[in-house]
């Protein structure tokens, strides 16, 4: 039974019957709602009149109202605070008229300050970004200070439950692929055995209702660290690779994968991938698309991680050129027609006005990759004191929901959360 006061509420007039409450207690079934909203039928409301009427009030202080307001009518006036002092400048503040200023924005800055703030992060916003390898033990990675190639079995088991107990509930898995296992058509992607639906089965056996994130692409798989198959004469074959990562997702998804994210760039992956999920039955499974991915330096912190550099040439055939903001739109406009269910946008904080690019263009959920070389030179940054490391990784944070992201992958996702729950480690 929820319980609420009203105070001074006049509920209007309702079958002719004018309903003035002052004071009263209200008990009925209902979260508040607005009073003139109040639907008197068939709902029987038990309202229980405060005393205040029959009774007079509940704590006697001395005098009744009456005579309180018969003492300042006479001029006896109760003493209150005085108006203070105007607050004095530094001596040498020149003396100036006010601006006629008919806007001061400063105002809006002043008290109420939390009231106006537009953007808001919460836990619930972020994706933790997660390296896992075949080994017993955490690795930690040079470039990445904080983060560790986790043992599948304990590492990352321990680390779920540590982003969980700060409300992060979903994670990215990105695999470190014995060499032994690669190959140029990357066939281990679609290994249903393979580390990925390995981890994702253990994982949803201890944590059923964590979302699960994975990465489609080749690159961890493939002999030559590119997204594709290489052609002998160095072409990513687009149409060829598309076929693997239909797998690749396919087998995810049987793992139990909630999301699966092509980051590969190819050509028509996501209608292609959308259409397999589906012929196999996994309708439910959602599509995250990298849409706009460019062929970008600050990538380099995470293929030390997974050692996924390419062994020969660049990116730059099937990952966006960084000087180009139109071509984020064909992208966008193809994901969308494809079935795309989130677009995302990669890196983050250089990137910003794509982001709001893509958030100004689609109704679709948006999401911004904060990547390894963001992370590091934040990271470097606090080592050596160069910047206060907490309060720049909340900013970042910030400005990313604030040009648009509805959702962030951050490698300080954990540190983050921890950090809006109050948290300090
Ligand atoms: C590869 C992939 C990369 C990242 C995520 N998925 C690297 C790349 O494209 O070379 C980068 C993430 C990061 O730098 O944090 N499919």
């Amino acid at each position: 039974m929820a319980s609420m006061t009203i105070n001074s509420v006049n509920f209007g007039t309702a079958k002719g019957v004018k309903f003035e409450y002052v004071g009263l207690k209200v008990l009925q079934n209902v979260t508040c709602e607005k009073p003139h909203s109040v639907k008197f039928a068939p709902r029987t409301l038990t309202v229980n009149a405060a005393k205040a009427h029959s009774d007079g009030p509940v704590k006697k202080m001395g005098k009744s109202d009456e005579e309180c307001e018969a003492a300042v009518v006479a001029g006896i006036v109760p003493e209150a605070p005085p108006v203070p002092p105007k607050p004095s400048a530094p001596a040498g503040t020149p003396l100036v008229t006010p601006l006629p200023l008919s806007k001061r924005p400063r105002r809006n800055r002043r008290s109420p300050r939390a009231a106006f703030q537009e953007t808001s992060i919460s836990p619930a916003n972020l994706v933790y970004p997660l390296f896992i390898h075949e080994g017993e033990e955490d690795t930690p990675i040079g470039a990445m200070p904080g983060c560790y190639r986790l043992g599948w079995r304990h590492g990352l088991v321990e680390e779920v439950g540590k982003a969980r107990d700060v409300g992060v509930n979903s994670i990215v898995l990105f695999p470190k692929v014995p060499d032994a296992l690669k190959t140029s058509t990357g066939d281990e992607a679609y290994n249903n055995n393979g580390l990925v639906p390995r981890t994702i089965r253990l994982l949803k056996d201890k944590y059923p209702d964590l979302v699960i994130y994975t990465d489609v692409a080749l690159d961890p798989y493939s002999s030559d660290g590119h997204d594709g198959i290489v052609r002998e004469d160095g072409v990513i074959m687009n149409d060829e690779t598309v076929h693997q990562l239909c797998k690749q997702a396919v087998s995810q998804a049987r793992a139990g994968a909630d999301v699966v994210s092509p980051s590969d760039m190819m050509d028509g992956r996501i209608g292609a991938i959308r259409a397999a999920l589906d012929a196999e039955g996994f309708q439910h499974v959602s599509i995250m698309s990298y849409t706009a991915k460019y062929a970008s330096s600050f990538y380099g912190p995470f293929r030390e991680a997974l050692d996924s550099n390419p062994r020969f040439g660049d990116k730059k055939t099937y990952q966006m050129n960084p000087a180009n903001y139109r071509e984020a739109l064909i992208e966008t406009h193809e994901d969308e027609a494809e079935g795309a269910d989130i677009l995302l946008v990669k890196p983050g904080l250089p990137y910003l006005d794509i982001i709001r690019l893509l958030r100004d263009n689609s109704s679709l959920p948006v999401a911004a990759y904060q990547v390894s070389g963001e992370y590091s030179m934040i990271k470097a940054g606090g080592v050596l004191k160069m910047i206060d490391e907490e309060r720049v990784m909340m900013e970042s944070l910030m400005c990313l929901r604030r040009a648009g992201a509805d959702i962030i992958l951050t490698y300080f996702a954990l540190q983050a959360a921890r950090c809006m729950c109050g948290e300090k480690r």
